[in-house]
């Protein structure tokens, strides 16, 4: 028996596109995520706090004493990168990607509330360490207070609620 089946074994001719149209729509799909998600998140690819840690309100006052504490840790702890200033210019600075944040910007400032800064001294993110395990909470919420004290008053409240 010798037999060949050379036009039965031909693929049947494609009778739809259903598959690129398919691979259209989702390459479409995509590229709208992300436009959407970069319009909703300013910075994107940033920093993400989960939303009950961003209400977090600071339970500490800003006093002389609470602030000199906090500038002890500070010069201590973090103006290596963040600069003694809060400018983001500390020694260390420039070899780190992301740079350290610049405390002193209005802008950036007024974009984040105290459970924002709270959180992200207590988690840290790399290059920067974590906290929460070497300070204690009033010092991180001390660190908090310092830190809004580098920037200007932006001419708006800071948005808390
Ligand atoms: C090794 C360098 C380094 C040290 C030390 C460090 N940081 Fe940072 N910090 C960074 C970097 C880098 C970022 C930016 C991270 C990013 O944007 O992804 C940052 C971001 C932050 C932010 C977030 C600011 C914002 O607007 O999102 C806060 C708050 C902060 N640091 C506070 C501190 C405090 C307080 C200390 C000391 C207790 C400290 N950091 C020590 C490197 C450092």
């Amino acid at each position: 028996m010798c037999e060949h089946f050379p036009a039965t074994m031909a693929p049947p001719p494609k009778k739809n596109r259903a598959l690129p149209k398919f691979l259209f729509a989702i390459v479409l799909a995509t590229a709208a995520a992300l436009i959407l998600y970069s319009a909703i998140h300013t910075t994107p690819w940033s920093w993400p706090v989960p939303e009950e840690a961003k209400q977090l309100k600071n339970p500490l006052q800003p006093s002389p004493s609470a602030l000199n504490s906090a500038k002890k840790i500070y010069l201590d702890k973090c103006a290596n990168c963040h600069g003694d200033t809060g400018k983001g210019d500390g020694r260390d600075a420039a070899r780190y990607d992301p740079q350290p944040a610049n405390f002193t910007d209005p802008r950036r400032m007024s974009g984040v509330t105290d459970g924002e800064l709270f959180y992200k001294i207590s988690e840290g993110k790399k290059p920067m360490p974590v906290f929460k395990t070497k300070l204690s909470e009033d010092d991180r919420w001390r660190l908090v207070l310092l830190i809004r004290s580098f920037a200007p008053r932006p001419s708006t409240q800071p948005p808390q609620r």
